[in-house]
C-alpha cells in the first residue's frame, strides 16, 4: 500500500482557516488530520464542533479525526455528523474505560475505528482489541501540541505493532503522529507505518505541497 499523508490542521493559520483548507485541497495530501483537545486529557485546548464543521465542509479530502479527550465515546455520533468525509476517528487508549465498546460504536457509525497510544503505553496492550481496530495511532510526541520533537522509541513500537497486526488483523493500519518529517519518514515506513501525520513540517515553509513533495521524494529514495 502507498503511504498516506495526513496533514495536521493544528499548524494552519486559524485566522484564515477556510483558505488554509483550500490550500490543502490543492495538494496531493491524502487525509486532513483534526486534533481535538479538551484541556483535561491533554494540557491544551484546540477547537470544537463549529470549527471542525467548517473544516469538514471546506475539505475535499477525507478527515482523520484524533480525539484527545476523556470519555470520547460521548462524542462519536457528533463527530460522525460533522460531515460525510469524517472517515477516520481515533480515541486514546488512556482516555477510554470501555475501549472495545467504543471501537464497535465507531464502526457502527461507518467510520474507521482507531486507537491512539501515548508514548508510554506499550503496543502489547492492544492485543485483545486488534480485531476491532482499523488503525492504531502511535504517538511519537506527548499529545497536546504541534511542532514538538519526535521520540525515536516510536520506531521500535511500530516494528512490534506490525508483528502483532500481521498475526491478528493484517488489514489494520499503523499511523504515526507527532514530530514526523521528511527525515524520519523513511524509517517509519520501513518499520511498517501506513499513514504519516505531519503539521509543522508541512506548514512551516508556507508551501504545503512543497513539503509533501520532499516527504515523497525521501520515501522513494
Ligand atoms: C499532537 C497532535 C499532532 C500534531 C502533529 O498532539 O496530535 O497531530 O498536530 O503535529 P506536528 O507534525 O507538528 O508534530
Ligand atoms: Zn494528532
Amino acid at each position: 500500500m502507498n503511504t498516506l499523508l495526513s496533514v495536521s490542521m493544528l499548524s494552519a493559520h486559524f485566522g484564515r482557516l477556510d483558505q488554509e483548507v483550500e490550500k490543502v485541497n490543492q495538494t496531493s495530501a491524502d487525509l486532513v488530520h483534526l486534533d481535538i483537545m479538551d484541556g483535561v486529557f491533554v494540557p491544551n485546548l484546540s477547537y470544537g464542533f463549529p470549527v471542525a464543521e467548517l473544516i469538514a465542509q471546506s475539505s475535499q479530502k477525507p478527515l482523520d479525526i484524533h480525539l484527545m479527550i476523556v470519555d470520547p465515546d460521548r462524542y462519536v455520533e457528533r463527530f460522525r455528523a460533522i460531515g460525510e468525509n469524517a472517515h477516520y476517528l481515533s480515541v486514546h487508549y488512556e482516555a477510554n474505560t470501555h475501549l472495545h465498546r467504543t471501537l464497535q460504536q465507531i464502526r457502527k457509525c461507518n467510520m474507521k475505528a482507531g486507537v491512539a497510544l501515548n508514548p508510554h503505553t506499550p503496543v502489547e496492550l492492544l492485543l485483545d482489541v486488534l480485531e476491532e481496530t482499523d488503525f492504531v495511532v502511535v504517538m511519537s510526541v506527548n499529545p497536546g501540541f504541534g511542532g514538538q520533537q519526535f521520540i525515536p522509541q516510536a520506531i521500535n513500537k511500530v516494528i512490534r505493532l506490525k508483528e502483532m497486526i500481521l498475526k491478528r488483523n493484517p488489514s489494520c493500519l499503523i499511523e504515526v503522529d507527532g514530530g514526523v518529517n521528511a527525515q524520519n519518514a523513511p524509517l517509519l515506513i520501513k518499520a511498517g507505518a501506513d499513514i504519516l501525520v505531519a503539521g509543522h513540517a508541512l506548514f512551516r515553509g508556507g508551501d504545503v505541497q512543497k513539503g509533501i513533495e520532499s516527504f515523497r521524494a525521501n520515501l522513494r529514495g
